[in-house]
C-alpha cells in the first residue's frame, strides 16, 4: 500500500465515507458485528464506569460499543475530520464521550489517564518500528489492560491474501504480523499478552489481543 495512513483520513470526504465504504456490504456487516462483539468481550474484565482510551478512535465505531456497555471513552486520533464524525455519532452519550486530536507516534499524550485502552485497525498500516512507536503511546495511556488488533501473518493467511488480491477485493493489510513479531511488539511496548480472540479464523486474518502492562 503506498498511501500514508497518518494523512489519508484527514480528508473530510474519506472520513464521511469511512463506515459506509467498509461496513455496508454483507461481509462488511458480518465482520463489523463480530468485531464489536469481540471488543466488548475483551474489555469485560474492566468494571463498568471505567474510562477507556480509544486510540485511534476514528469515527467512533468501536467507542460506541464501549459506551453502550457502560464505559466512558476518551478518543484520540490524528484526524479532526474522523473525530467530527465520532462526535456527531456519539452525541447522545454526553460527557461519557470526549476526544482530542493527537499524533500517537510523534506526540503521544503523557501519563496513564485511563483505566484501559483500545488500539484497533491501525497497527497493520505501519512497519514494525512504527507499530512499536504507536503502541507504546497507547500503552502509556492505560493503567491496566490494552486491547490491540492486528492481521496475523501465516502461510495460510498469505495464501488467502493472494487470493483476495486476485479477486480484486479490498487491499489486504500492508504490514500483517507473525506471532514472533507480536511478542516483540508487545514486549517493546511494555505489554504482555493475556488473551487472544480470532474473529473468523478460516476467513479472516484479524486477531484481537488482550495485553497487560508489564
Ligand atoms: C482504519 S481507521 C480505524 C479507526 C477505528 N479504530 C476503527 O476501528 O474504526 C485508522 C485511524 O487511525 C488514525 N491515525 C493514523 N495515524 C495516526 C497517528 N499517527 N496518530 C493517531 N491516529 C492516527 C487515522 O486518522 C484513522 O482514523
Amino acid at each position: 500500500m503506498n498511501w500514508n495512513p497518518d494523512e489519508h483520513y484527514k480528508n473530510r470526504a474519506v472520513a464521511a465515507d469511512y463506515d459506509a465504504s467498509r461496513f455496508s456490504s454483507i461481509s462488511g456487516r458480518v465482520f463489523n458485528f463480530l468485531e464489536k462483539r469481540t471488543v466488548a468481550k475483551c474489555f469485560s474484565r474492566l468494571p463498568k464506569g471505567s474510562t477507556i482510551a480509544d486510540a485511534p478512535c476514528g469515527t467512533g465505531r468501536l467507542a460506541g460499543v464501549l459506551l453502550a456497555a457502560g464505559y466512558r471513552v476518551h478518543g484520540f486520533d490524528i484526524s479532526e475530520a474522523m473525530l467530527d464524525v465520532a462526535r456527531r455519532r456519539l452525541d447522545s452519550y454526553g460527557e461519557s464521550f470526549t476526544c482530542e486530536v493527537a499524533d500517537m507516534k510523534k506526540h503521544p499524550p503523557g501519563g496513564p489517564m485511563c483505566d484501559g485502552a483500545l488500539c484497533a485497525r491501525v497497527l497493520m498500516h505501519f512497519p514494525l518500528d512504527g507499530q512499536i512507536e504507536f503502541l507504546t503511546g497507547v500503552a502509556n495511556l492505560s493503567r491496566s489492560i490494552v486491547v490491540i488488533n492486528q492481521s496475523l501473518d501465516s502461510g495460510y493467511q498469505r495464501f488467502r491474501r493472494r487470493l483476495k488480491r486476485w479477486l480484486g477485493n479490498q487491499p489486504p493489510a500492508g504490514f500483517p504480523i507473525s506471532n514472533g513479531d507480536i511478542r516483540l511488539l508487545l514486549e517493546k511496548s511494555g505489554l504482555r499478552e493475556v488473551g487472544r480472540h480470532h474473529l473468523l479464523p478460516l476467513v479472516s486474518e484479524a486477531v484481537y489481543i488482550v495485553a497487560e502492562k508489564v
